[in-house]
């Protein structure tokens, strides 16, 4: 995973999984990706050449770190601080006001963030668009195990399943799992009402 680039930039993502994320960007064209957790920027830069190719949107890119973070693209909009302060929803909310808007979330995985940022963001993904939870599949392993850090007892799906318990505005696409191997499993979110 480590090694994985876009363009000469890390970009922690299942290849598999960014290539849904471009199938699902052609499909909704939003005015704007709110990507949470961009890390050194490889995914970042990956959505804004997608838009790019589009001929239209921004990507407003939400880190509590800079550290590390290297990409300058006219379509990027850099908000700094945790997705969870009040202070940054209010200016993402702010910016996506009115706009076709795509969420996906790859910051903190721990399932109480991870559900904090779908409550918090789910409202401004438009009907159509999705709401991608990264990185479920640690779930699916052992707790300690290599593929599942103790630090994340609990993680992203454990958030979805509690999400869509209390939220009908959502379904599973399982479409988007259908290469049958996704790091994101019930993570591909569509916003349906
Ligand atoms: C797995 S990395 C993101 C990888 C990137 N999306 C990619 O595909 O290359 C997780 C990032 O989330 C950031 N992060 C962790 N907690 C966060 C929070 N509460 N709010 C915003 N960003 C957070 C970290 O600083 C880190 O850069």
């Amino acid at each position: 995973m480590h090694t994985t680039t876009w363009m000469g930039v890390q970009i922690r993502k299942n290849p598999l999984d960014a290539w849904v994320c471009q199938e699902l960007l052609h499909r909704v064209r939003p005015d704007v990706v709110i990507e949470i957790g961009s890390y050194v920027g490889g995914s970042t830069l990956y959505f804004a050449n997608l838009l790019d190719l589009l001929g239209h949107g921004e990507v407003i890119s939400i880190d509590v770190s800079r550290a590390g973070y290297g990409v300058d693209h006219p379509r990027v909009v850099e908000v700094t601080g945790s997705s969870g302060d009040s202070a940054v929803i209010d200016e993402v909310a702010r910016r996506c006001s009115g706009r076709r808007t795509f969420v996906i979330h790859d910051g903190d995985h721990r399932r109480d963030a991870v559900l904090g940022d779908l409550r918090a963001y789910g409202g401004l993904v438009s009907v159509g668009s999705y709401f991608v939870v990264e990185d479920g599949i640690v779930d699916l392993y052992p707790v300690g195990s290599a593929l599942h850090p103790a630090k994340i007892a609990d993680g992203p799906l454990r958030a979805v399943e509690a999400f869509l318990a209390e939220d009908d505005r959502f379904e599973i696409d399982g479409h988007c799992e259908r290469y049958g191997l996704t790091w994101n499993p019930a993570g591909f979110l569509r916003r349906v009402k």
